[in-house]
């Protein structure tokens, strides 16, 4: 299929990218370097072998959009196949600070996105959704029909909307199909070290916390909360390798190709990992010490969150290959080869 891959600049994106390339797809890349490096797509060129075209645009920019999809149409004005959409901003933190931008990139830009699509005859987008709609998790594992949760930043609630304006839009016109993927939490990076997570500023997530720690970039880790109802009171999570998630979105063209209308996917592996579980399997993975101190719990995080991921299993044959030990070693490799990232 050709496929235009927003956002495919950054850390998931990218990794979509070589795998899309590696299953025969043909790929065009839409990205405001917002939050990502041109490097990385030239980085990805190295691992596949070809030259990824690369379009900078911001998915708000109505015109600078429709020039894209002029250049990249075929004489029946088709521009492409499907659109796996990643472009958005991510961080839950700094949406309570930047609301309006929240929902001006992440809102404001898909309804572009879709209107230009459609113009252009591609009805087809598989959409960047996340574990938080769930909210805090009724049960685990959360399984699709857990109904979705209050969420506590307007990041995931830009998600959760997202996912109610595709399935309306799928519902009104049903010549859409629309595959929302709720990841759960991506770690990792790709095995030639050539790729991987480059966040600006004081990383949010675990790994890349670990990572800058391990490196010695910063002191030590600061452990949320160990007064959860977990095994070691420390939060529980889903991690899945990010290589097994950019495959998830190759399987889930299947579905597009099947005209699914409109379907949901947890990405995940269905397996919950502690904190504390992650510091040891990093520091017996790569032999180095991660020192770490607890802290108070973060705010709107919850104890704990794993997929069933049996639907993608069953619907799509996702099943993901890599376990935790994996991802530490790939998201290490990557960052001692690249201490400054991009
Ligand atoms: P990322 O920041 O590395 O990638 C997002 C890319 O989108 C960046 O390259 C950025 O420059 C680009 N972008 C942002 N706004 C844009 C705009 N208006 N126009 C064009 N490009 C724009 O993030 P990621 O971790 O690769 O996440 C990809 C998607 O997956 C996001 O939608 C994110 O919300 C979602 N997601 C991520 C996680 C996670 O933990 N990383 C979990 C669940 C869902
Ligand atoms: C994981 C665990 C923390 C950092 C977030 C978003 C979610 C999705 C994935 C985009 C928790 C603990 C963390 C640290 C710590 N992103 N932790 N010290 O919060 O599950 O999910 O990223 O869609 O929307 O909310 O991931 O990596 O931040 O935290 O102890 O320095 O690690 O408390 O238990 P989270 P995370």
């Amino acid at each position: 299929m050709k496929i235009l891959v927003t956002g495919g600049a950054g850390y998931i994106g990218s990794h979509t990218v070589v795998e899309l390339v590696q299953n025969g797809h043909e790929v065009v890349v839409a990205d405001n370097l917002s939050n990502s490096n041109a490097r990385a797509l030239e980085r990805v060129g190295q691992i596949v072998g070809k030259k990824i075209p690369f379009y900078q645009v911001d998915i708000r920019d109505k015109a600078g959009l429709s020039e894209m999809m002029e250049a990249c149409a075929d004489e029946g004005r088709r521009a492409f196949d499907c659109c796996i959409h990643f472009a958005g901003l991510k961080s839950p933190n700094e949406s309570i600070r930047l609301p309006l931008e929240y929902y001006d990139n992440n809102i404001t830009g898909t309804l572009v996105l879709v209107d230009v699509l459609r113009r252009y005859g591609c009805k087809n987008m598989i959409f960047s959704s996340s574990a938080s709609v769930y909210g805090d998790p009724a049960v685990v594992p959360v399984t699709e029909e857990c109904p979705k949760g209050q969420c506590t930043n307007p990041y995931g609630q830009t998600k959760s909307m997202l996912e109610q304006v595709l399935t309306d839009i799928q519902t009104a016109d049903g010549e859409w199909n629309i595959v929302l993927l709720r990841y759960f939490n991506p770690l990792g990076a790709h095995r030639s070290g050539l790729i991987g997570e480059n966040p600006s500023g004081i990383p949010n997530n675990l790994m890349p916390y670990i990572t800058q720690v391990a490196v010695g970039k910063r002191k030590e880790l600061n452990v949320y909360g160990d007064d959860y109802d977990t095994p070691d009171g420390t939060g529980v999570r889903d991690y899945i390798h990010v290589v097994d998630l950019a495959c998830g979105h190759v399987k889930a063209l299947q579905a597009i190709e099947k005209k699914c209308g409109l379907a949901v996917y947890n990405l995940g592996t269905g397996r919950g990992y502690s904190v504390l579980e992650v510091v040891k399997a990093f520091e017996e993975a790569n032999g180095v010490k991660v020192p770490y101190v607890i802290r108070e719990r973060r705010a709107g995080d919850v104890a704990t969150s794993y997929s069933d991921p049996a639907k993608a299993g069953r619907e799509l044959g996702f099943y993901a290959r890599y376990d935790i030990v994996d991802m530490c070693r790939d998201a290490w490799n990557w960052q001692k080869n690249n201490p400054d990232g991009l």
